[in-house]
């Protein structure tokens, strides 16, 4: 385990957040670390340029009549800003109370080198895997992927495989393997409202001249109704209805209830669409949330200013078989058609990506399944996921490859927050999973 605990912190070292231009550096660093990683472990591994961030692709020597799997992964993490919430430094990753913190511990480079290392054990004791390897590794999965799509596009046979195994999503809790077969799409968008030229004295002014705060705050009131069911015009059309068997499933995973969810969140309530459990609102429902909303002034006491403009930033959680380009139509159409009187709102589109469904059933997400069993000691729990990967969807249209989400990600481990977290136990249960996986997959 020490050698592979030393691999994962090496990873963990490098800040390679995507999102922040001054990092590109550092995710190159980090791409080329794991271009050397798998080239020592025996495989074929490219680190290929693209417009943005590098994509690195390694395989084994593939053989006729062989399972090809492809284990997709990102290597790239979110930014770690609030820093002073960090009790240790972000990329200085430690190993305390049976697991290791640190930026990327969980999202993701925990669980992808969980499969990594899976896959340097399998051929150390073995020689060889039992099926034909793809790794597909990007630096750009935080930021919505932009040049992964272009590079399958224009790799299909490089990459041509019959599944796809990810773990990049969560463990609804210690002790329960989970597999995912859906995932919510998301759209994105900025919204500036603009008002008089500059900033007012609100005494002078107030009253007289619109307050792009006071309009921002009226755009976002007008995205639910009082029941808090989304009130865009159409938004709905698309929904997939939840299955029976699907609500009956979920009423038995654990760590889903208003109880569990409160002590998960910290939130004096559970809340939400009504007719739905938490489990529903968060795996086969859409959302339109705000990010983040600010104008006017933010310092300490108060200042009778009237804001020359205010912002909020948007995101729309969605899922099958909404679109997510037709969602941000929608979206358009009714912050125009709610632009209140005497202001200019603008709307600046950002990015999106396709909601995921496939069928857990199958005889590959059997053998995924199979595998968790054998790994953790338990049958899995079989859930859809709130999160969002879109490539997931990309690579089912342009592979024609479902891919089996086997999550290692807890509740409490932090992702995207202060003090990211992988717990030990799930990095070795991943390493085991990863050697299970590939011989059940081989048998498909
Ligand atoms: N690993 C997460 C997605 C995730 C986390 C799915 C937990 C399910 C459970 C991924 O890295 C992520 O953060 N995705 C973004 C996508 C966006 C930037 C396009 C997300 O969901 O916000
Ligand atoms: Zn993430």
């Amino acid at each position: 385990m020490q050698s592979q605990l030393d691999d994962l912190f090496s990873f963990l070292r490098f800040p390679s957040i995507s999102t922040d231009s001054k990092h590109a550096g550092d995710v190159l660093a980090c791409g080329q670390w794991l271009q050397e990683k798998l080239t020592g472990m025996g495989l074929e591994a490219k680190l290929h340029e693209t417009p943005g961030h590098p994509v690195v692709v390694a395989k084994n020597a593939h053989q006729e009549g062989r399972k090809t799997v492809l284990i997709y992964g990102h290597y790239d993490v979110q930014p770690v800003d609030p820093l002073e919430l960090w009790d240790t430094p972000p990329f200085e990753p430690v190993l305390k109370d049976g697991r290791i913190w640190a930026r990327g511990a969980t999202d993701n480079k925990g669980q992808m080198m969980a499969h990594v290392l899976g896959v340097e054990k399998t051929l150390k004791e073995h020689g060889e895997l039992p099926v034909n390897l793809i790794f597909l590794f990007e630096g750009e999965e935080e930021i919505g992927s932009p040049s992964l799509v272009p590079f399958i596009e224009a790799n299909k046979e490089m990459l041509a495989c019959d599944v796809i195994a990810v773990s990049d999503t969560g463990m609804v809790a210690r002790g329960v393997p989970t597999m995912g077969y859906g995932l919510r799409g998301i759209t994105c968008c900025e919204v500036t409202v603009r008002g008089p030229k500059g900033d007012l004295h609100s005494g002078i002014y107030g009253g007289a001249v619109a307050n792009p705060a006071t309009a921002v705050a009226r755009l976002v009131a007008s995205l639910h109704d009082d029941e808090g069911n989304i009130a865009i015009e159409g938004f709905y059309d698309d929904v997939k209805p939840l299955e029976n068997w699907e609500r009956e499933m979920w009423a038995q995973v654990p760590g889903m209830s208003d109880q569990d969810m409160m002590e998960q969140t910290g939130a004096p309530a559970v809340f939400g669409e009504p007719g739905y459990s938490s489990a529903e609102r968060l795996w086969a429902r859409p959302t339109a949330e705000v990010n983040g909303i600010g104008g006017g002034y933010q310092g300490e006491g108060s200042k009778t200013v009237l804001p020359a403009q205010a912002m909020v930033k948007f995101s729309f959680r969605l899922v099958p078989d909404q679109d997510p380009k037709d969602i941000s139509k929608k979206v358009q159409a009714h912050l125009e058609k709610h632009a209140p009187a005497g202001v200019r709102v603008e709307v600046e589109v950002g990015h999106d990506g396709k909601p995921y469904y496939s069928d857990p059933h199958s005889a590959f997400g059997k053998a995924g399944q199979i595998a968790l069993e054998k790994a953790f000691g338990k049958q899995p729990v079989l859930i859809r996921e709130g999160g969002s990967i879109p490539i997931i969807k990309d690579m089912q249209d342009i592979l024609g490859a479902d891919s089996l989400l086997l999550g290692l990600a807890l509740p409490d481990c932090q992702i995207h927050a202060p003090n990211e977290n992988f717990w030990v136990e799930n990095f070795e249960g991943g390493i085991a999973m990863n050697a299970i996986l590939l011989q059940e997959l081989a048998k498909v």
